[in-house]
């Protein structure tokens, strides 16, 4: 059957983003190993996903068969956005790290699709995920190092964030492909040089499966 990706970027940065330029390499090596396949692209940098409000939440927990029209108006693009998760069999995301997080736009679309007996459920009292059988890579690219081990580790809120939210919507399957010291680019340092280890381990997981 044919396999559907959904893309998601989130670097402001356009062209000069490291982020995008390897989820863009993930998706390229995809579709050369399923020329079948379906590519959904998000952008959150580029759509004005809107903060959620007492309404949206009021609606979120309103029993779908109760929602009045302008509720389900407000659920709208959760809505969507929700449908892209569901309809992809694979995501990859391009995380640039900001403030040692993520970008605010990216928080914006957790805050949509995290919804209750959408994609988790309290039903049996302990949280259930409800994205099952999904696998992730997510791309970090970060002015810094944050490897285990190194002092800088600790200050990485952006890998351990982004494993625990798609966990907690059922994707546990996640790989994390962290593109730090991109700062020595500001400092004159040649961007394919940077990028070519990046390029090459994506390159190999393709080539491995
Ligand atoms: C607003 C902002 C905040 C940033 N915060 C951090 C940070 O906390 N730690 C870090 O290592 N790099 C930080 N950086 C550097 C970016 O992570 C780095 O430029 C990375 O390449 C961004 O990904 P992108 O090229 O895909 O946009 C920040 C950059 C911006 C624009």
């Amino acid at each position: 059957m044919p396999q559907t990706l959904l893309h998601l970027d989130s670097s402001p940065m356009g062209d000069a983003s490291i982020s995008r330029h390897l989820s863009a390499e993930f998706v390229r090596n995809w579709k050369l190993a399923n020329p079948d396949g379906r590519v959904i692209t998000r952008d959150t940098s580029a759509s004005a996903i809107p903060p959620v409000t007492a309404a949206w939440v009021g609606a979120a927990y309103t029993p779908e068969a109760s929602l009045s029209p302008e509720q389900s108006e407000l659920l709208g693009l959760s809505d969507t956005l929700i449908g892209e998760l569901f309809a992809a069999d694979e995501y990859v995301f391009g995380v640039p790290m900001h403030n040692f997080s993520i970008p605010s736009t990216l928080k914006l679309w957790i805050d949509q699709v995290a919804r209750v007996n959408k994609t988790f459920s309290y039903a049996t009292g302990a949280p259930v995920g409800l994205l099952t059988g999904k696998r992730a890579t997510v791309v970090i690219a970060s002015g810094g190092n944050y490897d285990a081990g190194t002092a800088m580790a600790s200050y990485n809120f952006a890998e351990p964030y982004l494993r625990t939210v798609l966990a907690f919507l059922g994707v546990h399957d996640a790989k994390f492909l962290a593109a730090g010291g991109a700062a020595a680019l500001m400092r004159g340092g040649d961007r394919d040089s940077f990028l070519e280890p990046y390029v090459e381990s994506i390159r190999t997981q393709f080539q491995a499966v």
